[in-house]
């Protein structure tokens, strides 16, 4: 079968995720994130997650580099940050509320939930990196989830068993 990378990308999207920023703390002390929807669970014992980078993206050497990395998964009120930490804004971080958390990874407020992780593995993957983390800490709230769907944002329908989502 012929490929056709468009439409393979329109595929995908077809799959609905949730939406988080992937942060991390550069080598220089700076601090780094971009927006991804391909973070995933993977194991409970031990407790490992997963997310893939592009080759191309910026941040590359930044999470190559880094010991640990945090997950930030977006709640449904959060897509003004989804869309900041997915452009090619200076600095990502101005006018978001974070806080360092272990190591000095960036934690961002208001989440649904966090995972502090320690980098596992990293393995190549095609055009793509995907980074395998296990999780030291972590916390998590009720509430919407920021949903991503078909190259857009989406919501949850109203009624809807999802935990602590309005009706
Ligand atoms: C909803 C959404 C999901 C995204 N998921 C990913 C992803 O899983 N991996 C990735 O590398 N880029 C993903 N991106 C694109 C990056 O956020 C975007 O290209 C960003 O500018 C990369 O920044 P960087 O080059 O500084 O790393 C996503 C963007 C959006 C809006």
């Amino acid at each position: 079968m012929d490929i056709d990378p468009r439409v393979l990308r329109a595929a995908f999207g077809r799959f609905a995720t949730g939406v988080a920023v992937v942060t991390t703390l550069a080598a220089d002390g700076l601090p780094v994130g971009l927006t991804v929807n391909s973070f995933g669970s993977v194991s409970l014992d031990p407790p490992l997650v997963l997310w893939s980078l592009m080759r191309r993206s910026a941040s590359l050497p930044a999470f190559l580099g880094a010991p640990r990395f945090a997950v930030n998964v977006l709640a449904a009120d959060q897509q003004d940050i989804s869309d900041r930490f997915a452009s090619r804004a200076e600095d990502r971080f101005r006018s978001v509320g974070w806080a360092p958390g272990a190591g000095g990874v960036p934690l961002l407020a208001g989440c649904l939930a966090r995972f502090e992780c320690a980098t596992h593995r990293s393995v190549e993957a095609g055009d793509h990196l995907v980074f395998l983390g296990h999780v030291e800490r972590f916390e998590h709230r009720d509430g919407a989830p920021l949903l991503f769907f078909s190259s857009g944002y989406a919501a949850l329908k109203p009624g809807t068993d999802a935990v602590g989502a309005a009706a």
